[in-house]
């Protein structure tokens, strides 16, 4: 081919990528990132402020908006910020893992540009290297939708993000040594709702009116139940989707899920607890926040109320009661899009078995028996500068083998553009929280023992909710379908945050041998390159 007809297809391909990305508004962020002293339990400890916040500041943003957001690394250490939810479609490069981005090296700057391509819903960012998480760095995103698409409530006199997650006193390089010389860690010491302790945040409300709250678990591990003493919630969407609009007296929070709630001001003027309480622990934490209305004159007293503790079957109630509402728009005005989940055949079935073990006499956890070792390359840039030895595709198997715990960088191929399932078999005592990179997924079944064929029999074919957070249940399974329309190398973990740092992860490469724009972009031209990546030339020349 001459060069000049390889020239025009390139160029026309160019134009259509930035025809795309033109039409939607562009929103700029400049984020420093800084130890800072907090007191979110009364006592100071080292937290990890953006923009000198913590928690750090929301990102508000509108279907298609183009994110430029320019972290600048004010630590002592390299830093990485992922977007839990948010799908990054073609640019699993931005996802800020370091399965697939370089971190920023410590007085460095680094810019992400997402695009929140066909998203709307309730999200949130947080620290993905070393145990950062432990230390703040998290903060909620947003995406409206866009101006002349219904959304199936009214607009509300409020709209609050609401972080809520367990909480330690010791910080998170003190958290790191405990994992990292092979124990596990001991239970929190406290639950935070918006970076603040016991009675620390305070919502204000004007008398009859109605406010959403955007709840998002952010914590280390707990499953949480969130309530308002008093009042009511509806429930009206979770990570992306709108929901049959469901009253719950209260509602249960796994780590990395994010709810959004609306709820009237309409009792008694005086002061209301806001509760997070632990689910599923023996010892049970709890924290308040404060509902104050505008013309109380009575503030909280007494205990604050109680709610679910141990209890699953509420819990497994609660989640299949949880649903979408077929006829309320999503992105697009029209709802379901050109297809329905539950009248297409999957094309695979992975199954996926949670383990822990030692390994060398240290703690580790797995996925079908892999628990999973950083390389010295983010896979991604691996991938794509063709460097050997970094990953093998298929190092872990896509059904649990039985065996013991091992270590290896694990990556299981799939194929572009098939529908799958995945079954999260839980055998272990504790309450799982799964989440998937660059996709919204089905939440087709759940339920206690060993999942079966036989099992397909419950799923909800009609109005299963799309998230890309779930829970699987001690002892249960739940199943899951994926539609693989996003090319890349998307992170497949435990929310478990200690269970994630020591090996409950994989990488699923998405793969298509199309090199079309229209599949996958090409790498970043600002990217960071880092260990066998060093050196190579980001475009082709
Ligand atoms: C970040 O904050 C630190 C501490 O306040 C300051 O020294 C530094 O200049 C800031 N960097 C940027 C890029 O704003
Ligand atoms: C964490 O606390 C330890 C003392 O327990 C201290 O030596 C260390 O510097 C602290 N780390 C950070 C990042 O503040
Ligand atoms: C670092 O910040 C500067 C602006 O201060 C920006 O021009 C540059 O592109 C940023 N670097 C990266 C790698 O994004
Ligand atoms: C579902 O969405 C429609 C369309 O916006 C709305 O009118 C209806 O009230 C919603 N139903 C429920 C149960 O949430
Ligand atoms: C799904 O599979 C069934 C049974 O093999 C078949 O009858 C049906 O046509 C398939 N549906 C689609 C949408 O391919």
């Amino acid at each position: 081919m001459s060069p000049l007809k390889m020239a025009v297809p390139f160029a026309l391909l160019l134009l259509l990528f930035a025809t795309a990305k033109a039409e939607s508004p562009y929103r700029f962020f400049s984020w420093n990132v800084t130890y800072g002293t907090i007191y979110p339990l009364g006592k100071p400890q080292q937290g990890i402020l953006i923009n000198g916040q913590f928690p750090g500041p929301d990102i508000h943003s509108v279907t298609n908006d183009n994110l430029y957001i320019n972290v600048f690394n004010s630590l002592d250490e390299p830093f990485l910020i992922s977007w839990n939810g948010v799908q990054n479609r073609r640019n699993s490069y931005e996802d800020g893992v370091y399965g697939t981005t370089c971190p920023i090296p410590p007085g460095k700057n680094f810019t992400y540009i997402l695009q929140v391509k066909d998203q709307i819903g309730s999200f949130y960012y947080f620290p993905s290297l070393a145990f950062h998480k432990a230390a703040g760095g998290f903060g909620g995103i947003r995406i409206l939708s866009r101006p002349l698409i219904p959304v199936p409530f009214d607009e509300p006199a409020g709209d609050w993000t609401v972080l809520i997650g367990d909480w330690y006193q010791k910080n998170h390089t003190d958290l790191k040594k405990i994992l990292d010389r092979g124990h596990k860690l001991p239970f929190p010491d406290g639950i935070l709702i918006n970076g603040r302790g016991p009675s620390g945040a305070s919502f204000t409300v004007e008398p009859g009116k109605t406010y959403r709250l955007r709840i998002s678990n952010v914590g280390l591990q707990n499953s949480l139940n969130f309530r308002i003493q008093g009042h009511k919630m509806k429930l009206v969407e979770v990570e992306g989707t709108h929901t049959m609009q469901t009253t719950f007296s209260s509602l249960d929070v796994h780590v990395g899920q994010s709810y959004s709630v609306l709820f009237t001001a309409d009792q008694t003027p005086q002061d209301y607890y806001i509760v997070a309480s632990s689910r599923f622990s023996t010892k049970i934490l709890t924290t308040t926040a404060v509902l104050h209305y505008s013309n109380s004159n009575r503030p909280v007293s007494g205990p604050p109320p109680g709610g679910p503790t141990i209890q699953i079957d509420w819990s497994i109630n609660q989640a299949r009661a949880i649903r979408t509402n077929l006829t309320a728009s999503g992105p697009r005005p029209n709802p379901q899009g050109s297809y329905h989940y539950g009248m297409i055949n999957t094309t695979k079935t992975i199954r996926v078995a949670s383990s822990a073990g030692q390994v060398n006499g240290k703690q580790r956890y797995a996925l079908n028996s892999v628990s999973f070792v950083p390389a010295d390359t983010p896979l991604k840039l691996a991938d794509y500068f063709n460097i050997g030895g970094v990953f093998r595709v298929g190092s872990i198997s896509s059904a649990p083998t039985g065996g013991g715990v091992y270590l290896d960088t694990s990556v299981m191929g799939a194929d572009y553009r098939t529908f799958i399932e995945i079954v999260f078999q839980n055998d272990e005592d504790i309450v799982q929280s799964y989440h998937i990179n660059g996709y919204q997924f089905w939440v087709v079944g759940m339920d206690g023992g060993q999942w079966t064929a036989d099992s397909r029999n419950q799923y909800n074919l009609r109005d299963a909710v799309a998230r890309s957070t779930t829970q699987v249940y001690p002892k249960s399974w739940t199943a899951i379908y994926v539609a693989l329309d996003n090319v890349g190398m998307w992170n497949v973990r435990s929310e478990f945050w200690a269970r994630q740092y020591l090996g409950q992860q994989f990488y699923l490469r998405v793969y298509t041998t199309s090199t079309s724009l229209r599949d996958e972009y090409p790498i970043p031209i600002n990217a960071l390159l880092c260990g066998r990546a060093v050196g190579h030339h980001k475009r082709p020349l």
